[in-house]
């Protein structure tokens, strides 16, 4: 794509020429002329132990991620723990009523100052060892026993802060003074979420799973549309059309897969009676646009809401997998009970998508596998990688381990 050709927003000529893309796929009965051929995915980026270790820290203590959703902070002092980065996090809801994050390190000898995963404190938190307090600002308000400690400074001995911003309700942090910011880094993806009433969404439901793969192995499974016919025959193939999917790719590593319905008056039987977003368009009733927030979060987005893949390395071998749900208010109390069948019908996919997480840990352990062929319809893998080495820092990988950038010229608002 020309870099002049700045993404929009999903405005209605976005929306047109996004369904004039969708069609031009269908007919298509090659790559386009000027895609090219893909170097093979080196194999070791997916076994090596010093590569995950740059991999883990690149994405997890360098980036942005996903922390949590304002339903999990209701109220002033309302707090959560997160521990996906390896260091545990606390979240907290400030009297302010603005989210803040800290190490949940207590600045004494190191205790963890909540021992909850989550809770609302009244105004402060006091740490269960030798009980200094925090106010929900992290600042120190007081510390046992004041008189014997020789020139200590509360001031200097506030928890450490870590970035916490916000996207719609969802809470993101990083670890990275360093890094741009949260709205920064969503550029494109964001522009397309602004019609979206993000601020509104609840959280419906959550669960998470273990599974016996490494990350990337489970993460490029959302990433295409190529599996839907053989592994979702019976489920998704039939809502949607594999073969009119087509691919934006964005900086930041983030990109879209929009797959049209078969039918265009399809309509979810299990989400008929649900509140719907008035503001979507015709790219969310009539087509599966599945965002990817880089780097390991899959949002696919309806009229009636979303759910939200998100997946976490836990070692080289194993990924904790999270869903979770994001719809429109249905107006108080419990969730509806349409939820029950929509979400097991969900599960029922990913059932299908994560059967083969486990037996292709294992085969890739053996010596023929040598290296991932990716094609035209697998280029958001490609795309991702690229961002990966990015990064980490080129020059910290070794060379058999790179991966060659080739797609420079398909991101849209690129360098
Ligand atoms: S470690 Fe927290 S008060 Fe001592
Ligand atoms: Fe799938």
């Amino acid at each position: 794509m020309n870099t002049s050709d700045q993404p929009r927003g999903l405005d209605a000529e976005t929306v047109e020429r996004w369904k004039a893309e969708v069609a031009s796929e269908r007919g298509r009965r090659t790559p386009p002329a000027t895609f090219p051929r893909l170097p093979d995915i080196p194999a070791g980026r997916y076994s090596d132990p010093a590569f995950f270790e740059l991999e883990r820290e690149a994405l997890l203590k360098r980036g942005w991620i996903y922390a949590g959703h304002m339903d999990q902070l209701p109220a002033a002092g309302s707090f959560l723990i997160i521990r996906h980065t390896g260091a545990p996090i606390l979240i907290v809801r400030g009297e302010d009523h603005c989210v803040r994050a800290f190490y949940n390190t207590c600045r004494h000898r190191g205790a963890p100052v909540v021992r909850a995963d989550a809770g609302c404190a009244r105004s402060t938190f006091t740490c269960g060892y030798h009980g200094w307090t925090y106010r929900l600002d992290g600042t120190l308000k007081a510390v046992t026993d004041a008189r014997d400690f020789v020139g200590l400074e509360p001031a200097c001995r506030n928890l450490i802060p870590v970035r916490c911003e916000l996207f719609g309700n969802f809470v993101f942090v990083c670890e990275d003074e360093g890094a741009q910011s949260l709205a920064a880094f969503l550029e494109p993806v964001a522009r397309y979420f602004r019609h979206l009433p993000l601020q509104d969404l609840r959280l419906v439901h959550q669960r998470s799973i273990e599974l016996a793969g490494n990350f990337k192995i489970v993460l490029e499974n959302f990433l295409e549309a190529y599996h839907f016919r053989l592994l979702h025959q019976h489920t998704t193939h039939r809502i949607f059309d594999q073969t009119g999917t087509s691919i934006h790719l964005w900086e930041h590593g983030h990109s879209l897969m929009l797959t049209p319905n078969r039918r265009p008056d399809w309509v979810d039987p299990g989400t008929i009676g649900m509140p719907e977003m008035a503001s979507a368009t015709e790219i969310e009733r009539d087509h599966n646009p599945s965002y990817h927030i880089f780097p390991n979060m899959i949002l696919p987005i309806s009229v009636t809401g979303m759910p939200c893949v998100l997946l976490w390395p836990l070692g080289i071998d194993r990924t904790r997998l999270e869903v979770l749900w994001f719809a429109p208010d249905w107006g108080g109390g419990p969730r509806q009970s349409l939820w029950e069948t929509r979400i097991a019908n969900f599960d029922r996919i990913l059932d299908e998508d994560i059967s083969f997480v486990a037996p292709i840990q294992e085969s890739i352990t053996s010596p023929g596998f040598k290296g991932v062929p990716l094609n035209y319809q697998e280029r958001r893998i490609y795309h991702w990688h690229e961002e990966l080495d990015r990064r980490i820092g080129v020059a910290r990988i070794p060379p058999p381990l790179r991966v060659t950038p080739m797609l420079a010229d398909l991101v849209e608002g690129g360098k």
